[in-house]
């Protein structure tokens, strides 16, 4: 950037924004575009929001009402010249806030803005996030006015080789800002974030044990907090350790177990000095014995299937509850229980939702392929990324597993990255299973034995297997299914987290004619057959539910920038391979 500023604001994660007071700061934001990512035009900082104040004044860039773009929403799919601009575009949105109340804290809170954002707020240079996908949010209690307030958020989408994902991905980049913005107002002391989990200990027991912790900021904290469920009669008081961050256990009769067949979510309310935060938070265990995973103590079977966090009807990625209706619908006709969330944190809504419906979750970091390995750099960023992602979730009982990679090599200094991956998301989260997507070399197609066993040391450190399987569709034709399995020599549950393969929708032929709903049914059969004799197969999620914007695929007439592996085409017409799949999960 062409000016350097000491940003004046910490990245504060305040978790359960949508319940909270705020000022909703979506709609029409001007924007200026800033291709060559300076940060400013003619000398002068975008940031500072110039305008001339007589005629012989001299700026370069300026934000006009007619230029505008809307948030949330990537700007790429909002203006055809944007189509495939990576770089940076400063937004502005200008706002009065009659009712400033000193009493009160302000934090400008963004739900995702992909992939680096620099956040100003009348004229003063916050702080920066990087990561596409998570949440942040900085302090302005000491910047705001009744009137005239301008924030000026520059995002940069730009692919870089040290990014979390990295240059190379099979999914478009949707930049801007991708999910809500909204101007936070807390009290002076507030209650930050809150930990609540079923202690797996006391599953058995007629009585429960909720394990809690609180986090709460501010300089004069109150002594104590309550926590109160309801339904289950319980007002308990904690004392609140001088330092904000506070363990505590409550202990229930008569709990109500979350389960995708009963989705038991609770009224939580937490109180502390001036503040009063509300939930709805369901109450489960997960664990795994042997090659089962259990669900509630129970072994259970996931019926699962891939999903981008893109709505294909509207070309951008899911930001409202409608989206994350469209998308958990088209899951539920499948028959689903399970989803895996791939390759990167979506919105918290759909997380929500998937509560309310009792869709089973498998969250992950985009930590996927050509990944930096041996810079400290991308770990460290890693790490902040994860922590974000845990910090915003960890309430919800639909999300059962954290994912540490997609389909990266076994080279030493992946190794050591991910297993100190996994130990910072198992220090952080013990209550969840922790796997990756464990991509075979292709050797299967070619392998001598009819069997590959698995052994990538990376498994010693996850709770499940997950496995990514194309025979069929990269490797061979559907029939070598009949031929090939594979196994490993892990005590552990096996999830196929990927196979599958492109169609495109209402193109037809027989069923070795490639790109036809025909060969992709054919595939689906084959390659179920062959998952289903897999010894501790607990689960699959097949690729994908629909077809999703990529760049990296441009095969005229059939791809046209979309990787039609979905069972469902970007029109919402679903193609003969979704009815193979739904046959076999309502069997299941
Ligand atoms: C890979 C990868 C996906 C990709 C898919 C495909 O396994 O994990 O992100 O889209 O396969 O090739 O379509």
């Amino acid at each position: 950037m062409i000016w350097t500023l000491v940003p004046q604001a910490q990245n504060t994660f305040i978790s359960n924004t949508e319940n909270r007071t705020f000022t909703n700061l979506n709609g029409k934001w001007n924007y200026v575009l800033d291709p060559y990512m300076t940060g400013g035009m003619g000398g002068r900082a975008i940031m500072d929001n110039y305008e001339p104040t007589d005629k012989t004044g001299r700026v370069e860039y300026g934000f006009t009402p007619d230029r505008t773009l809307y948030v949330p929403g990537g700007w790429n799919t909002q203006k055809p010249e944007l189509a495939y601009f990576e770089a940076a575009i400063w937004y502005r949105k200008t706002f009065d806030k009659p009712d400033f109340d000193e009493s009160k804290r302000y934090f400008v809170y963004i739900e995702a803005a992909n992939q680096t954002a620099t956040v100003t707020f009348n004229g003063k240079e916050l702080g920066k996030h990087e990561g596409g996908y998570t949440p942040f949010s900085f302090e302005v209690t000491n910047l705001i006015k009744k009137q005239d307030n301008f924030l000026i958020i520059g995002v940069n989408n730009q692919r870089d080789a040290s990014d979390i994902p990295a240059k190379v991905h099979d999914w478009y980049n949707h930049g801007g800002i991708t999910r809500d913005v909204r101007l936070i107002e807390v009290p002076k002391n507030f209650i930050n974030n809150y930990f609540l989990s079923l202690d797996r200990e006391s599953l058995n027991k007629k009585n429960k044990t909720i394990k809690g912790k609180l986090e709460l900021a501010g300089n004069s904290l109150p002594e104590n907090a309550q926590i109160l469920i309801p339904e289950l009669h319980i007002e308990q008081n904690i004392a609140v350790n001088p330092k904000g961050a506070t363990a505590f256990e409550v202990t229930v009769k008569n709990l109500k177990l979350w389960s995708p067949n009963s989705p038991k979510l609770y009224d939580i309310i937490i109180k502390a000095g001036d503040d009063e935060i509300r939930d709805q938070i369901g109450f489960r265990t997960v664990e795994t014995k042997g090659k089962e995973i259990l669900l509630n103590g129970e072994p259970i079977f996931l019926k699962g299937i891939c999903l981008h966090d893109e709505n294909p009807l509207r070309k951008d990625r899911g930001n409202s509850i409608e989206d994350a209706q469209l998308l958990l619908g088209w899951a539920q006709e499948l028959g689903c229980n399970f989803i895996r969330l791939a390759h990167y944190p979506h919105q918290e809504k759909l997380v929500r939702l998937a509560d309310k419906l009792g869709i089973l979750l498998w969250e992950e970091l985009p930590l996927y392929w050509g990944i930096q390995w041996e810079n400290p750099e991308v770990l460290k960023k890693a790490k902040e990324q994860y922590t974000e992602l845990i910090y915003r979730d960890y309430n919800r009982a639909s999300s059962i597993v954290w994912s540490i990679a997609n389909e990266t090599a076994p080279i030493p200094s992946r190794n050591e990255f991910l297993s100190e991956m996994a130990d910072h998301v198992r220090s952080l989260d013990p209550t969840r299973l922790i796997s990756a997507a464990i991509k075979k070399d292709q050797e299967l197609d070619g392998h001598p034995d009819s069997v590959y066993t698995y052994n990538d040391p990376l498994i010693e450190k996850l709770d499940i297997l997950s496995i990514n399987e194309y025979l069929g569709w990269y490797g061979g034709l559907p029939d070598q299914c009949r031929t090939k399995s594979f196994t490993s020599g892990f005590e552990k549950p096996i999830i196929i987290s990927e196979f599958g393969g492109g169609a495109l929708q209402g193109f037809h032929g027989d069923k070795l004619t490639r790109w036809s709903e025909e060969f992709q049914a054919y595939l689906y059969e084959e390659s179920i057959a062959m998952f289903d004799k897999i010894d501790g197969m607990v689960g699959m999620t097949p690729w994908i539910l629909v077809d999703f914007m990529s760049p990296l695929r441009q095969l005229p007439g059939v791809q046209d920038g979309w990787n039609r592996k979905g069972l469902i085409s970007e029109k919402g017409i679903k193609k003969k391979a979704f009815f193979v799949l739904k046959d076999y999960y309502s069997k299941k």
